[in-house]
Parts: C-alpha cells; sequence; structure tokens
C-alpha cells in the first residue's frame, strides 16, 4: 500500500516534470488532462500488448484506437494532435495497465521535434511520416498549386492497425510538408485506400459558392464488412467532413466476399458521369454515377488484387492512338480499351516494375497543359531503429511507348528530382577497376545518383555492388535483371542502363530508359569493406555519372 502511494507521488512529480505541469491523477481507471498544448505525446513499448485507448468529453468518446502503451522506458514515443479539444478536460484511458497512462503528456512540440528528419536511418530524398506506420498512397491529387499526398496511416505505432489517412503536400512532387490526419475511423470502421477529385460541377451538391469540394471515396473497414464511403473538403484537404449517407457502396452480398475495397474514381468526359473502379474478391469492377453517391454496377475484369487503377494514355506521344491502362496493387497491368463502362483487355498482364513497390496510384486532376500521368507507389522498406516504417516511393512519370514486343507502360522519375542534384562526375569508357576508384568517395553518401551504362562484349553477366549489395546484376545469358526476366529492346545489345537513385535506407533503379523498374531495401553486407564494386569479365563502364542529391528536409 505505502510503496504504492509513494511509487504513485513520484509518478505525479514526473508527470508534473514530463507532462508541462499539468498535476492531474489517474482517477479510477482514466486520466483526466485539460488540454492546453497541441499534441499529446504517448510512450511506446513493443514488450507491451496492444490495448484500447480512448478520449471522451463529456462522457462522449471522441477519439479511440489501440496503442501499446509503454509503462517504463518507450521504445519510441508518437503523438496526436489534439489541438481540437484545447481548454476541456479529456478523459484518456487504455484497457492495459492503467499505469502507463501517467507518462502521456502534452506539448505544442512532438516527442524528438529536435531531431525530426535529421534521425540516422530517416529518408533523406523519400517522404516518411513523423510516426508510424504508413502503406498505400491514397487521394493524390493537384489542387490550386498543391501536390496531394493522403495515405495509410497508423499514427500511434509502427505496424500496421488504426488505419487513417494521413497527409501531406507539396509545391513540387519532392519537398513534403505533413499536415494533421485527414480521416480518422469511425462507426463504419478503419479509413483504408481510396482515391479523390475535384467536383467542379457540384454534381454532388457539396460545393460552397465558388468553392469545389475536393471529393474522397474510401473504404470503411470493419471486421464484417468493406463498404465504400465519401468525404467532402471544401478548404484543400485541411478538413474534411463524412457523407451522412455513407456507405455509398455496400457489395459484399454481389461477390460474397468481404474483399471488396479501394475505390480509385475519375470523370469520364465523353459519357458524362463518374467512374469508380473497385477491387472487389478477384478482379476490378467498373461503377459509374452522375452524382458520387449514387452507384451502378457496370462491369468485372477478373486478375488483379487490391488497389485498382484505371488511366488512358496516348501511345509514343501521340494523342490520336490511345490504350487504357488498368492495374493492381502489385503494379502488373492489362492494355486495353475503355468505353466508360467496361474495360476490354487487348495484352497483358505485363511487369514494369518490381521489388518493394506496392499499391501505386497516378495524380488526378493535374493542369492539362502539364500532360503527365503522375504515379506514387508505397515503398515496403523498413528503417531500423526509427519510429516510423514504410515510405513513399520517388514519384515517377508513366508512358506508353512501343517496344519489339508490343506496346509496353515506362516510368522514369519526375524531372522535379533534378533540382536536388549536383553533377559530381560525368566519364566515358572506364575499366571496372578505374570506375571503382572514381566512385570510392562516394561510398558512404546517405542520398546518391547514378546514371551507368554496361558494356559486357567478354561476360555473360555483369553488375555493380554496393558493400556487398547486388545494385544491378545483368544477366545476358538467362535474360535476366537482378534475377526477373529482362529482354532488351535490342537482343543482340551488349548493353544495358541503369539509373540508380540511392537513400539512406533505399535503392530505386530505372533500367534502359524506364522499360524496367525495381526498388529494394538499401542494406550493406555487414564487414563487407568493398564500397561500389563493378564486376564481370572485363566489361567495360561505358558511361558513368554521378551525381550526389540534397535533402528534401530543411
Ligand atoms: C493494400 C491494402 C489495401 C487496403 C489497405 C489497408 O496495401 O491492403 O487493399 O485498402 O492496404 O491499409
Amino acid at each position: 500500500m505505502v510503496l504504492n502511494f509513494i511509487r504513485e507521488r513520484i509518478n505525479v512529480v514526473l508527470f508534473c516534470v514530463l507532462g508541462c505541469c499539468v498535476s492531474w491523477e489517474i482517477k479510477g481507471e482514466e486520466l483526466p488532462l485539460r488540454i492546453t498544448g497541441k499534441y499529446l505525446n504517448i510512450p511506446v513499448s513493443h514488450r507491451v500488448d496492444r490495448g484500447k485507448m480512448s478520449f471522451s468529453l463529456d462522457g462522449k468518446i471522441v477519439r479511440e484506437f489501440v496503442v501499446r502503451l509503454a509503462q517504463d522506458t518507450p521504445d519510441y514515443w508518437v503523438f496526436t494532435d489534439v489541438s481540437a479539444f484545447r481548454g476541456k478536460v479529456l478523459r484518456i484511458s487504455w484497457s492495459g495497465d492503467t499505469a502507463g497512462l501517467r507518462q502521456i503528456y502534452q506539448s505544442d512540440e512532438i516527442a524528438g521535434q529536435d531531431s525530426l528528419y535529421r534521425e540516422y536511418n530517416r529518408p533523406q530524398l523519400h517522404f516518411t511520416p513523423r510516426r508510424g506506420w504508413n502503406n498505400d498512397p491514397n487521394g493524390l491529387i493537384y489542387y490550386e498549386g498543391e501536390y496531394h499526398l493522403f495515405y495509410q496511416h497508423n499514427p500511434y505505432e509502427r505496424e500496421w492497425e488504426n488505419m487513417h489517412w494521413g497527409h501531406a503536400v507539396s509545391r513540387d512532387l519532392i519537398h513534403w510538408k505533413e499536415l494533421p490526419e485527414a480521416l480518422y475511423p469511425d462507426h463504419l470502421g478503419m479509413v483504408y485506400s481510396g482515391s479523390t477529385v475535384m467536383d467542379y460541377d457540384n454534381t454532388a451538391g457539396f460545393n460552397r459558392g465558388k468553392t469545389p469540394a475536393m471529393i474522397a471515396l474510401y473504404t470503411a473497414a470493419s471486421p464484417e464488412k468493406q463498404v465504400q464511403a465519401l468525404a467532402y473538403s471544401l478548404d484543400r484537404g485541411r478538413s474534411w467532413t463524412k457523407y451522412a449517407g455513407n456507405p455509398v457502396i455496400d457489395s459484399k452480398a454481389r461477390w460474397n466476399s468481404i474483399d471488396t475495397r479501394d475505390p480509385k474514381v475519375f470523370w469520364y468526359a465523353p459519357g458524362k458521369h463518374w467512374v469508380l473502379v473497385l477491387n472487389e474478391r478477384d478482379g476490378h469492377s467498373i461503377y459509374t454515377s452522375g452524382d458520387l453517391k449514387a452507384w451502378t454496377y457496370q462491369s468485372h475484369v477478373s486478375g488483379f488484387w487490391e488497389c485498382p487503377e484505371l488511366f488512358e494514355l496516348p501511345v509514343d506521344g501521340n494523342p490520336e492512338q490511345t490504350l487504357w491502362v488498368m492495374y493492381g496493387a502489385s503494379g502488373t497491368y492489362m492494355l486495353g480499351d475503355f468505353d466508360g463502362k467496361r474495360f476490354i483487355p487487348r495484352a497483358g498482364k505485363y511487369y514494369y516494375t518490381t521489388g518493394t513497390i506496392y499499391a501505386a496510384q497516378t495524380f488526378s486532376n493535374l493542369p492539362a497543359e502539364d500532360g503527365r500521368r503522375i504515379q506514387m507507389g508505397w515503398g515496403r522498406v523498413t528503417h531500423p531503429g526509427m519510429p516510423f516504417n514504410g515510405m513513399m516511393l520517388l514519384p515517377t512519370e508513366l508512358s506508353l511507348r512501343t517496344t519489339k514486343d508490343g506496346v509496353r507502360l515506362f516510368s522514369v522519375p519526375v524531372r522535379e528530382l533534378e533540382q536536388l542534384q549536383t553533377l559530381e562526375l560525368q566519364e566515358e569508357c572506364l575499366t571496372a577497376e578505374a570506375a571503382d576508384r572514381l566512385l570510392q568517395p562516394f561510398q558512404n553518401a546517405a542520398t546518391l545518383r547514378l546514371k551507368v551504362t554496361l558494356r559486357l562484349s567478354h561476360a555473360t553477366d555483369a553488375g555493380l555492388n554496393l558493400f556487398g549489395q547486388s545494385l544491378l546484376h545483368y544477366d545476358l545469358n538467362a535474360n535476366r535483371v537482378n534475377d526477373v526476366f529482362y529482354s532488351p529492346e535490342d537482343p543482340t545489345s551488349l548493353e544495358i542502363s541503369a539509373d540508380i537513385i540511392l537513400d539512406k535506407t533505399s535503392v530505386e533503379v530505372f533500367i534502359d530508359d524506364g522499360i524496367y523498374s525495381y526498388s529494394m531495401e538499401r542494406r550493406p553486407q555487414a564487414n563487407n569493406r568493398e564500397g561500389f564494386r563493378f564486376w564481370g569479365n572485363r566489361i567495360e563502364v561505358k558511361h558513368l555519372e554521378v551525381y550526389s542529391l540534397k535533402s528534401i528536409w530543411k
């Protein structure tokens, strides 16, 4: 008893020191807290099981999530923005041992603000959330000078849970600013993947005066089913109102499946209607609507899993000759025709990219004069020791080009990346050893871009390693690049080129102008001292260009 009492006092004092001197004590199972700061900082420990944390205000639950609340030294801290509750008393409860509640503290800064974006394993070229887990990009849209990146986010742990839509904006696709969470889970479930459009013609009736609504269609996922829901924003994605008539699609019964999710919406101008592509059980379904709320099922293409995309692209830049691209989360795609209601596959499935990429989406509402189709994908990349997990891969520009095997999808990093780079060296016709020597000063660079062309002549396979990790391995004999089938445009060619972008924890490689690309974690072999190492019997490094890259974080 006494010991308990003393421990409680110590905890309260500690809490006062840590917690901006808010002298509140746990009452029963709850911590009452008058909100004076912007954030609540919450300690997380992976030695603790997940438990449910609830915030209530005047007896009503206003926020609820699961978290591993640290009882002692936390592995890291997460935060939640409580500025909406400023001046009010929040009652915080947790289903586990409530002793951990005492370490929660409020502040106008997040715990770890001082080292934010300078943490030792923080990617310097890629967007990562300040804290927590991210997966798919969602709702990619350009509007009034801003690119919006919403994303699957668990703000409370570096593993998947509590799906929200996180939100970040950029003016150039490269420098990102993280904003508060856009969409929170609700009674329909967690907020899974989806997309956004601008409703310029007020088809849904949410516009205010001349301000068009930004409309999000997303999946609300409960353990029972996955339904499609709508939310809208009239302030450039900063705040969102969920539609009272949600859900707008409930198709569990039609498919006898719980897997009905990830709506991707666009305006189909020739038919003057909206199109929604939805992954349902074994493939992608097409729905149409005049108002984004009432949707009619039209058709289905089997053979895809999760995160649909469907868009039209000119072939070889010719607007008179277009094809529609349909893909799923893995990135494998079909090419075909689309009449507004049915997608007719003509070719595929092919792949254009492999590795860590998943659930890539393209931006909507890009200005017509831009004319590009820009994509971002989730990089399934971990960052050892960091309080966040996952990242967004570099934005890429997609195009359709005719190859010896037919029309194929190409992907190259957007030109905006070039603003970060400075040319460090450019050489032609080097031996492998000479190229290794030239690269030595860069072997420990946190970020780097290398453009390389190899010529094999005496070798059946060749490549480039960095501290024992294979960045590029071209097996000409077996037609493989890093173990994936690859047949160059000229099958008699002995050359291969690669645009290699290194960040702290990731590597992205674009082969032969983007006809194939791959991404992976950057993992130097322990105890390997080799640095950059070109290998292959008497190969020539025909071309080598090296760029240093500035960090995207200020
Ligand atoms: C793809 C995915 C989506 C789903 C989301 C949930 O990675 O499984 O199908 O909406 O992630 O986070």
